[in-house]
């Protein structure tokens, strides 16, 4: 299969208003491609359409426009869904189950026997790190980061192909968060894909492979996440750190090159350098003036550049 996740043209409007109704445009023509046995972020600020989409990819919402496929099914064909999680952003489940209660009926629904329910309920519950004393205890005492483990644990319970996860590290603390971290980079391990959606940047970096960003329901960039972050900005180049540099000095560095930039850092001054040629000269003038070299790194594109870099015509 080429394809896990295959979207065309995927439009959504939302019908607002009471007395006079208008629509909001939500999704906007999307076309977006998911290669199996990674981890793919799906990025966006607030209101960009995450969420719209992975309903729409879940049967939960109908499109206005377009057509999607996951495992190479239409979404609508129904026994697609037994290969498929999905944690939902704010999860809510019924408030007098318990977990494990929870999970055994997840379990029925996807006609597991009662053997393999208890046993990759416990096995999930400890995965997502929820402590054995809460297992047995009623979700509606549970803290939104408990609930979200719970959330993640009922997503996993048919071993699913691929699973959908919309925002999940939403509600966790630090320990939290690196903990669901582990589970999602351990599921690529053992081959389940996953499609997760986020704006916590830091999560994608450590996990993601492939990424999608969207922007105001339309699709502004897509692909390789290292490839896109090491594309070409117009800045690129190097940057250099030293110390201990006086202004006579800072306005030699200047003048060597037209493409280096210096600015004032905390610890001394970063200095722009273009290319790997003019790198010698600064780094001899550093030196001459007797100033400390400190770092010399190349200058990527973060993923936060590239989150709100503004597009030519916005
Ligand atoms: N039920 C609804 N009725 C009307 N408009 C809606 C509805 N749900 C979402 N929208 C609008 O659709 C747009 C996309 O919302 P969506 O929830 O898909 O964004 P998101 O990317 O998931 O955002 P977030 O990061 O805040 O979760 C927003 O402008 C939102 O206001
Ligand atoms: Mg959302």
């Amino acid at each position: 299969m080429e394809n896990i996740v295959e979207i065309e043209g995927l439009s959504k409007d939302y019908e607002v208003g009471f007395w006079r109704k208008r629509k909001v445009r939500a999704l906007d023509g999307l076309n977006l491609n998911v290669k199996p046995g990674g981890i793919f972020g799906f990025l966006g600020g607030n209101g960009a359409g995450k969420t719209t989409t992975i309903k729409i990819l879940m049967g939960l919402l109908y499109p206005t426009e377009g057509t999607a496929k996951i495992l190479g099914s239409p979404i609508d064909v129904v026994n697609m869904r037994s290969r498929i999680g999905y944690c939902p952003e704010n999860p809510y489940f019924y408030d007098y189950l318990t977990p494990l209660e929870l999970l055994d009926y997840f379990g029925r629904l996807f006609g597991l026997d009662a053997a393999t329910r208890g046993s990759r309920s416990a096995d999930l519950l400890n995965a997502v790190g929820l402590e054995e004393a809460a297992w047995k205890r009623q979700l509606r005492k549970f803290s939104k980061g408990m609930q979200q483990r719970v959330g993640l644990a009922q997503a996993l319970i048919n071993e699913p192909d691929i699973v959908f996860l919309d925002e999940p590290m939403s509600g966790l603390d630090p320990v939290g968060r690196r903990e669901i971290r582990e589970l999602i980079a351990g599921l690529k391990t053992k081959g389940t894909s996953v499609f997760m959606s986020t704006h916590i940047l830091s999560d994608v970096e450590a996990l993601c492979d492939e990424v999608a960003i969207l922007r105001k329901g339309k699709l502004f960039a897509t692909g390789d996440l290292q490839e896109l972050l090491s594309r070409d900005t117009g800045r690129g180049g190097f940057e250099v750190i030293a110390s201990g540099l006086s202004p006579a000095a800072v306005a030699q560095i200047e003048a060597l090159s037209k493409g280096s930039v210096v600015t004032a850092k905390p610890n001394g001054i970063a200095i722009e350098v273009a290319n790997e040629e003019s790198i010698e000269g600064v780094l001899r003038t550093i030196r001459d003036n007797y100033g400390k070299l400190i770092s010399v790194l190349p200058v990527k594109q973060s993923l936060e550049d590239l989150f709100i870099e503004k597009p030519a015509a916005d």
